[in-house]
């Protein structure tokens, strides 16, 4: 299959929509799939969020101002998603973060994760002058995601990340929408 061919599929089946609070149910299920199955790849927890009741779960997508998560949709299923929260200090409102980046495994391999990353990227392009994300440093598909769609390393924080006794590290990276050169 070629690469036209599969973002053509992927537009043809997918929705790209930012989730509403009739999505709670199904964002709660992702969420927790997403840090049970892959645990390095996020600062939060399965142990942390898994007992938060759905009201809790409901702040999250009833989101006031730029502050959205976008939702990945095959039918009624939410099959991947991609966080933007903006800093809430005064003197940090022009930077942005992207979070909560996941794509089920069964969706994989056909440039959802590029989809949902470009929608954060795009939307973040009209609220915030600066972007930022991090990403495992062995995480070779989000890396390769991420540099594609133009964020660029600023630097490595070292032991970002501790699972019982193993420690990771993790690439920060930045988009500048002011900044014109590549
Ligand atoms: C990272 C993730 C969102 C990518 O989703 P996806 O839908 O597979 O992404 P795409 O299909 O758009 O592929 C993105 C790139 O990764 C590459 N890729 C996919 N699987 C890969 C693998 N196992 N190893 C290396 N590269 C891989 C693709 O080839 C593509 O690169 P290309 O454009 O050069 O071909 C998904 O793998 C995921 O949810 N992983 C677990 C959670 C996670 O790591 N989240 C990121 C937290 S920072």
């Amino acid at each position: 299959m070629t690469g036209s061919h599969m973002v053509s599929d992927i537009s043809l089946s997918t929705l790209v929509r930012p989730l509403e609070p009739p999505d709670v149910q199904a964002y709660r299920d992702l969420r927790l799939e997403a840090l049970a199955g892959s645990p390095a790849a996020f600062g939060s927890s399965y142990e942390e969020e898994a007992p938060r009741s759905l009201e809790d779960f409901s702040a999250h997508i009833s989101l006031s101002g730029p502050d959205a998560i976008f939702g990945s949709f095959s039918g009624n299923r939410l099959t991947g998603m991609a966080g933007f929260a903006v800093y809430g200090k005064m003197k940090a409102r022009h930077k942005g973060v992207m979070w909560g980046v996941y794509v089920q495994p069964e969706w994989r391999g056909r440039g959802l994760g590029k989809v949902l990353v470009q929608r954060v990227i795009d939307h973040a392009s009209r609220h915030v002058i600066m972007l930022e994300a991090a990403v495992g440093l062995t995480n070779d598909s989000a890396r390769r995601t991420y540099h594609k769609l133009g964020f660029k390393p600023y630097g490595i924080e070292r032991k970002a990340i501790r699972i019982g006794d193993v420690f990771y590290d993790e690439e920060l990276l930045c988009i500048d929408f002011e900044k014109t050169d590549p």
